[in-house]
């Protein structure tokens, strides 16, 4: 999960590592407030109001603008509120002191999982973008691996600076820096912590300008805190139901619903759906969704509540392989779940494609064919039922 700047403001103050004061507005009026408290225009004291999104170059994109009043500070918010940045609408600002940039540094920690450990990257070539950095003036971007049982110790710390050549004078202030900020990385779990630019201010101090952190979602049960940083509102209306319901789910941008146990045998029925659609017109899957070995009626019918209310979904492809769990117990899941959504008042209006193989696989067969739900079809093999869930898509579309 990617944190919005000024989240990660916040943790870096949690952990020390120095920060500006900051404050978030969503409309022009709370920016003008923010900027009061914040002291502008009072002697000659300037803000920034930085656009609130999840990408870089926001100030390349006109999303970083200086206010030298708490009027002009309302009127920048209002340019900036609103505006698209690389597809992210901004929703929110955030405004900070305007600091007296002398130098503009660079570094970053995050998980190197080609080199399976953990990295640091710093330079005293900031500001720009790092990606230039590398490419342009790869001797400027010093790259230490760090190993997971050591970290960064105040020595490793040290060495950083001296590989990235920092200058004398801010050489402990960022060293010290780095330490906390590989405190936010071990203690928040994060994959990603990111400061560009770090600064040398006018006065000599080294503050972090910027923040960038991702957070590992694996270890959230570790932070009952990081639930609460979600962006719930830019979140996918089905994946967010998914999630209440602790299903398995991914959105894509398909045609045909998918259901299965077992996250492998999902992978593969999304390839085998979107070779199938080829045929017929560009069909794709709509959906990643995994219900587990175990799964019970009630899972399937969660399932397929979900699939079936996606309304770009017009075929769903139910498949299957039997294991500790047999394709009977499935069978009777699905005949279950689909008398289980009419009761709760779902009308299912959309055809199914079954295919069940492994443990139990003729049995399983057999309640379905006897139950004979008029839009249930079963299928033998994946290939096939593939194709067909495909054809059955690419027919109700033209419908
Ligand atoms: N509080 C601040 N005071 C002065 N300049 C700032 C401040 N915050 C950002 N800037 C300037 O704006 C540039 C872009 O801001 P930054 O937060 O790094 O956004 P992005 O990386 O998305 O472009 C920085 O490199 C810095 O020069
Ligand atoms: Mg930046």
């Amino acid at each position: 999960m990617d944190l919005f700047e000024f989240q990660a403001r916040d943790l870096f103050e949690a952990h020390g590592v120095p920060v500006l004061d900051g404050a978030v507005a969503q409309t022009p009026e709370e920016a003008r407030a923010a900027a009061e408290r914040l002291g502008a225009g009072v002697d000659g004291g300037r803000v920034v109001v930085k656009a609130q999104v999840k990408t870089g170059g926001r100030g390349k994109a006109g999303g970083v603008k200086l206010a030298d009043s708490v009027d002009d500070a309302h009127d920048k918010a209002g340019q900036i509120l609103g505006m698209d940045i690389k597809g992210h609408t901004v929703h929110r600002v955030m405004l900070a002191p305007a600091a007296a940039i002398a130098e503009e540094y660079y570094f970053s920690v995050l998980l190197d999982r080609s080199n399976r450990t953990f990295l640091a990257m710093a330079s005293v070539e900031g500001g720009m973008e790092i990606e230039e950095v590398a490419a342009t003036k790869p001797e400027a971007l010093a790259k230490v691996a760090i190993d997971p049982l050591t970290g960064i110790t105040p020595e490793v710390a040290q060495g950083i600076v001296a590989q990235a050549a920092f200058p004398a004078e801010v050489a402990d202030q960022v060293a010290s820096v780095i330490e906390r900020l590989w405190d936010v990385f071990v203690s928040e779990d994060a994959t990603l912590v990111e400061v560009n630019p770090l600064v040398k201010t006018g006065d000599g101090r080294v503050v972090a300008l910027d923040g960038k952190v991702t957070l590992d979602e694996n270890a959230g049960f570790r932070h009952p805190g990081h639930g609460e940083l979600a962006d719930t509102a830019a979140a996918d209306p089905l994946e967010q139901r998914a999630k209440e319901k602790h299903l398995n789910y991914v959105k894509l941008d398909g045609e045909v619903g998918i259901i299965g146990n077992g996250a492998g045998l999902v992978m593969s029925t999304l390839d085998v759906v979107a070779y199938a659609g080829e045929a017929f017109g560009g069909v794709k899957p709509a959906n990643f969704l995994d219900i587990g070995g175990g799964a019970s009626a009630e899972v399937m019918a969660n399932g397929l509540e979900i699939i079936l209310s996606d309304p770009a979904v017009r075929s769903v492809f139910v498949n299957v392989f039997g294991g500790i769990t047999a394709c009977d117990a499935v069978a009777n899941g699905i005949v279950s779940a689909l008398a289980l959504l009419e009761s709760r008042g779902e009308e299912v209006t959309k055809p199914l494609v079954v295919r069940l193989d492994g443990n139990n696989a003729e049995e399983g067969r057999r309640i379905l064919t006897e139950a004979a739900h008029p839009l249930v079809t079963l299928v033998d093999t994946m290939d096939d039922a593939a194709r067909r869930a495909a054809e059955l898509a690419a027919t109700a579309q033209g419908a």
